[in-house]
């Protein structure tokens, strides 16, 4: 067959299908904007499709679906807790810098995440409702409680990565990784790691294993036998996945394995063009030397940088012949210079479309990048926490971004990595074609989702797609038994003949001792 007759039979499916309208419940809770966001994005896109969604979210929904149902369970306090976590810690900036400490505060967090969203009032009446869903799509990370509610509402589970495969979930789905050639989540390794850098991944991805096994997970089934009437345990429902939305791209991330359940849908969350809001459209037109673009992402508020660097910023920034268009939270900037114009509230996709726009300075979140990438807008990236660091790693390998470490941040490196960017055209070149790679897809992204969550309820579950991996134990998947079998086997034989040796040449030497004597 070739595409053309799988894209027929494609769209034959899709307008086929008997389109009662499916139950979906989407289970988003935390409340980080890469999280509710892409959340949302994916429900929506799924309500559109004529399904009747219900989304347990810390927010409710501004613009609800035009087509299918859609129904919010906000929870109240989850903002606030969250802030409360975030703020009890001394420095988010220095906390997040290793792969502990950042575990640890994760393992906080998403307990505090899990135990509020279980308890929430209005979750509880949905869990004691009897209602049931076609599909449960939960959030992947850390909140693996939310794995028992797809068991409880009698659903197939749907688990949406908001980044690249990784370890915290390549397991429960079979997917092959190794630390030899897949970089872990929280490290910023290059595509071809040395020595040193295997080392160190490896042992990252044994503490992360550990981490799961000896603590979130028995964590985590303790509040789903307290929270969820004829629980599962956590470990059944863990490995009884159906499908991985993952938000992720070959046109951003190197590529790896993916077992048949698992599907990359990044860039679903980017929407067609809007018309900027006059004063910016004409701000952007006007700028005849061109705008350099720079926003912090919205969970960390440039308001919180360290003075010295906020002085480095300015003064870089004072210099350019370029404009400067600096999302900043509050109403002054002191020593702003004139070519600076501040946006409490800037829409990042609308600019980012904009030909005007030169380089994109940010902390290379995920959902920047992604945008950045889908409009061919160079980056100087400036990570501070989480996948940051991965991501603009990323950028740097693949040609289209210079990284500029937070604590190196001054105002020479940040004029000499501008200059660069602007004056040297292979970094444009570079996200052009990266932009024409994530676009060239079959269907969009989005549609790529909707399909498969259809498929899903379609086959039952979708057994059909579960590897074999998933059957084995640990042992027999890393061939252990087969490896002592045959070193057993080795070293009998040694053995035998090591015995025969010594018998014969016992034999030899005591019929010489016959002849001598
Ligand atoms: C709404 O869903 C129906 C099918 O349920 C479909 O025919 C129609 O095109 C959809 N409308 C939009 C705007 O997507
Ligand atoms: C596994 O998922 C199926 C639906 O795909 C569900 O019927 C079953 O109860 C689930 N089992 C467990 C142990 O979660």
């Amino acid at each position: 067959m070739n595409a053309r007759v799988l894209y027929c039979v494609f769209v034959c499916l899709l307008f086929t299908r008997p389109n009662d309208g499916s139950r979906i419940l989407g289970v988003f809770p935390l409340a980080a904007p890469s999280h509710y966001f892409l959340g949302q994005a994916l429900l929506k896109g799924l309500a559109e499709a004529g399904h009747d969604v219900t989304m347990i979210s810390p927010f409710p929904n501004k613009e609800p679906p035009k087509n299918g149902t859609w129904r919010d369970i906000v929870l109240e306090d989850m903002m606030k807790e969250m802030q409360k976590i975030f703020s009890s810690e001394r420095s988010l900036f220095h906390m997040m810098t290793s792969v502990l400490t950042t575990t640890l505060f994760l393992n906080k967090m998403c307990n505090m995440a899990t135990e509020k969203t279980l308890s929430d009032p209005k979750v509880q009446e949905l869990i004691k409702s009897g209602e049931t869903f076609d599909v449960v799509i939960v959030s992947q990370f850390g909140i693996e409680a939310m794995k028992g509610l797809a068991n409880h509402f009698n659903a197939h589970q749907i688990l949406f990565s908001n980044t690249a495969a990784n370890s915290w979930f390549n397991h429960l789905v079979g997917n092959p990784s190794l630390p030899s050639f897949h970089p872990e989540l929280l490290l910023a390794l290059p595509r071809r790691m040395n020595f040193l850098q295997r080392l160190e991944n490896a042992l990252t991805k044994f503490m992360t294993v550990l981490n799961l096994h000896l603590y979130v997970y028995p964590k985590q089934n303790e509040m789903i036998q307290k929270y969820i009437p004829n629980p599962v345990d956590l470990n059944d429902a863990l490995y009884n996945v159906s499908l991985v939305l993952i938000n992720s791209h070959v046109s951003i991330f190197n590529p790896q394995p993916s077992v048949p359940c698992m599907v990359d849908i990044g860039g679903f969350h980017i929407s067609p063009p809007k018309k900027l809001p006059d004063d910016l459209q004409k701000y952007l037109d006007n700028a005849k030397e061109g705008v350099i673009y720079f926003s912090m992402g919205s969970n960390l508020k440039s308001s919180q940088l360290p003075e010295e660097k906020r002085e480095a910023l300015l003064k870089a920034f004072g210099k350019r012949k370029e404009q400067v268009l600096w999302k900043w939270e509050e109403d002054v900037l002191p020593g702003k210079p004139a070519n600076v114009k501040l946006g409490k509230w800037l829409p990042q996709q609308d600019i980012l479309a904009h030909p005007n726009v030169k380089v994109f300075i940010t902390h290379g979140g995920l959902l920047s990048t992604t945008e950045t990438v889908y409009h061919g807008v160079p980056v100087v990236a400036i990570p501070i926490l989480g996948d940051q660091k991965m991501n603009a790693k990323g950028a740097e390998d693949n040609g289209y971004g210079i990284v500029l470490p937070f604590d190196e941040l001054s105002e020479e490196k940040l004029t000499s990595f501008l200059d660069e960017i602007i004056e040297n055209p292979k970094y444009r070149e570079n996200v052009k074609e990266r932009s024409r790679i994530m676009k060239d897809r079959q269907v969009s992204p989005i549609q790529t989702a909707v399909y498969w969550v259809e498929y899903v309820i379609r086959h039952n579950g979708a057994k059909h797609l579960r590897v074999a991996y998933l059957d084995l134990a640990w042992y027999e998947y890393y061939l252990l038994d087969v490896f002592a079998f045959i070193f057993a086997v080795i070293f009998g034989a040694i053995l035998v003949m090591k015995k025969a040796c010594t018998f014969l040449c016992r034999s030899k030497i005591n019929k010489r001792k016959v002849k001598t004597n």
